[in-house]
């Protein structure tokens, strides 16, 4: 092996993997409720809306967290940001491991959920300030592919030890991802973004080349290039409310909205739940049902990766609510079915593995690509991250809203609900989201300042 002396290196894909295992985190702590609650339930002898502030204790420390993230990040470093959120979700992960009670535990889920919430925006901060620019669209989608397998791990962790009944290790392993991205960020480079905001200009020279080679020549005008954006980016958050901004806005808010409101994390946190309604056997066997489920997301979430470049995002994202809606309207007619057969039991099955496929190739890496392709350089850190904040706002409501609904209108009913919003979710990407494949940043930015009308903001 000759790797002393590349020209180019390609170590930024090692650098953009460990920040990754960020999206394993988020990913784990997603899943792993779905199994646990069905043990916690017992436990703690849960009612419908204390089942509900179990669920979304992370959820509102992730909102926190999101919102922010943005100047903590900026004043510590993303990297050393990322090494604290490892060191508070390891800690977090023993508490609720090890909780005597349920307010212990939803504390514990909340300094989680702070940790998520901080993780699901840096990870790709820090990713998106290490790549090349023509390799960030995938490598930023390479933390959604981790959120996935994050799930999936999850749901077999969750199997394993279910059987005897374990829900406290369920969470405790989650304290496993956690320290490795301990280790792994401690000998990853600072964001040379981040260092040049610091006025360490030799150090950040130095880190662009460790990662993209010794004389590559783009060196220094990637440094300019940062320079220069960095002069325009102290900006007031208020501009994101300016007028040629605002379509920006609306899309990125609109897309992370229709990604929480069209029932994602319902049917990802309740699937075992969801199954256990159509009589699969037992505990165990409801979670065990759940991976197939986390499989098939794992599977067209690689799938969706090379087509969102190649067909483009209003393709995969229409392509995606089609499928999905076809996927809640027959998850809602099994449910209003008396009897619970053998062949309605796969049908929900079936439906549910339908509604996940479209949903991991379109909106959920889609949704976040789109929020850092949107706004302006000058604003997309505000822009970002208070997309990202709506995104896990709108994620709390649905899944705090979900068992009431249940309650009050059927599982059925809920699905009819979940279905009409990803109705309107076509008419929204229809007339207003823009197509962005093969589009610059720049040129996205000069339509804006054009005063383009949403739709318009890319080709
Ligand atoms: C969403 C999360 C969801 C996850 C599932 C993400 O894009 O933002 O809410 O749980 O995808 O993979």
């Amino acid at each position: 092996m000759q790797h002393h002396h590349h020209k180019k290196s390609y170590f930024f894909i090692v650098v953009s993997m460990v920040a990754a295992i960020a999206g394993i985190l988020f990913g784990y702590d997603t899943g792993v409720i779905s199994g646990a609650i069905l043990f916690i339930n017992d436990q703690f002898q849960l009612t419908a809306q204390s089942n509900g502030m179990v669920v979304s204790a992370a959820l509102l420390g992730a909102i926190i967290g999101a919102l922010a993230s943005g100047q903590i990040a900026d004043y510590f470093g993303r990297k050393r940001l990322l090494i604290v959120v490892a060191i508070i979700f390891a800690l977090a992960s023993i508490v609720t491991a090890v909780s005597a009670n349920v307010l212990e535990f939803v504390i514990g889920r909340i300094i989680i959920g702070i940790a998520i919430g901080i993780a699901s925006y840096t990870a790709p901060l820090y990713i998106s300030e290490i790549a090349p620019a023509n390799h960030r669209g995938a490598l930023v989608s390479l933390n959604q592919l981790a959120v996935s397998i994050g799930i999936l791990v999850s749901y077999i962790v969750d199997y394993f030890f279910a059987a005897h009944g374990m829900w406290r290790w369920m969470l405790g392993v989650g304290a496993i991802p956690a320290i490795i991205l301990f280790i792994g960020m401690l000998f990853l480079p600072y964001s040379p973004r981040w260092m040049i905001s610091k006025n360490r200009i030799e150090h950040a020279i130095q880190i662009l080349r460790r990662i993209r080679g010794e004389h590559h020549p783009e060196i220094e005008s990637e440094i300019k290039a940062i320079h220069e954006s960095l002069n325009v980016q102290h900006k007031h958050w208020s501009i994101l409310f300016a007028k040629n901004i605002r379509p920006a806005l609306a899309v990125a808010a609109g897309l992370a909205i229709v990604q929480q409101f069209t029932g994602i994390n319902t049917i990802l946190y309740y699937a075992p739940t969801i199954l256990k309604l159509t009589h699969y056997q037992g505990v165990q066997g409801a979670i065990l049902s759940a991976i197939p489920i986390g499989i098939v997301f794992v599977i067209f979430t690689v799938i969706g990766l090379p087509l969102i470049d190649r067909w483009g995002r209003r393709p995969l994202l229409l392509l995606g609510l089609v499928g999905m809606s076809i996927g809640l309207l027959l998850l809602a007619w099994v449910f209003a079915q008396p009897v619970h057969s053998t062949l309605l039991q796969g049908l929900a099955l079936a439906s549910l593995l339908l509604y996940v496929a479209c949903f991991a190739f379109s909106l959920g890496p889609i949704m976040w690509l789109m929020i850092s392709e949107l706004f302006p350089l000058s604003v997309r850190g505000w822009g970002s991250s208070l997309a990202t904040a709506v995104c896990w706002t709108s994620n709390m409501i649905v899944t705090f809203t979900f068992l009431i609904m249940v309650k009050y209108l059927g599982a059925s009913g809920s699905f009819c609900v979940y279905f009409v919003f990803a109705i309107l979710s076509i008419i929204f990407v229809y007339f207003f989201v823009p197509e962005t494949k093969n589009v610059t940043l720049e040129q996205i930015e000069a339509n804006l300042y054009a005063g383009k009308k949403a739709r318009h903001i890319g080709a």
